[in-house]
């Protein structure tokens, strides 16, 4: 397993619409470890495999408290359950240290392959509810700012490009 780097707004990976996984083998599995040690090690609890610049259908999550229950969705399909939306707090690992609300549907229904290449159906709510569409989202070619004003997404992406020379900054001369 290997932490991979995570690309950051506006790298223009971030806009692209995810390609679907032809088979869940050993290859796809070493990539999905990877994606949850990188997740692990950037505090996250969601990461799309374009976050790490490939373009599959794949995300890997862990709501658990103790962060010792990662979860795999592979092709996922994700239909609302009810038309009620609900604002949540939402930030990103390529958009950090940028919060702000979001309103989705607050019940759906996710479909997928597991990391055995199972056919899986859960019923998504709260933050999971959230997660699995702000990670949907992603591999739309979509980011969280997408929904928000155009004056608060290009403020946004001003601040993590100042935040990512100031690191490579401070990398540089350690
Ligand atoms: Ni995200």
């Amino acid at each position: 397993m290997a932490v991979r780097d995570i690309i950051t707004v506006p790298d223009p990976h971030l806009k692209r619409v995810s390609r679907p996984v032809e088979a869940v083998d050993d290859a796809l599995r070493a990539l999905m470890d990877d994606m949850v040690e990188t997740m692990y090690e950037a505090n996250g609890i969601g990461l799309a495999a374009i976050q790490v610049g490939v373009d599959k259908r794949v995300i890997v999550m862990d709501l658990s408290d103790k962060r010792d229950k990662p979860c795999y969705f592979v092709n996922p399909v994700v239909t609302p359950l009810t038309e009620e939306c609900k604002l949540h707090r939402e930030g990103c690992l390529s958009i950090p240290d940028v919060y702000d609300d979001v309103e989705r549907p607050e019940r759906v229904e996710v479909a997928y392959l597991d990391y055995n290449g199972k056919v899986r159906k859960d019923i998504a709510e709260d933050l999971f509810a959230v997660c699995i569409q702000h990670e949907m989202d992603h591999l739309e070619g979509i980011v969280f700012i997408d929904h928000l004003s155009r004056l608060k997404r290009d403020r946004a992406v001003k601040k993590v490009q100042k935040l990512v020379r100031l690191r490579r900054a401070s990398t540089a001369t350690v």
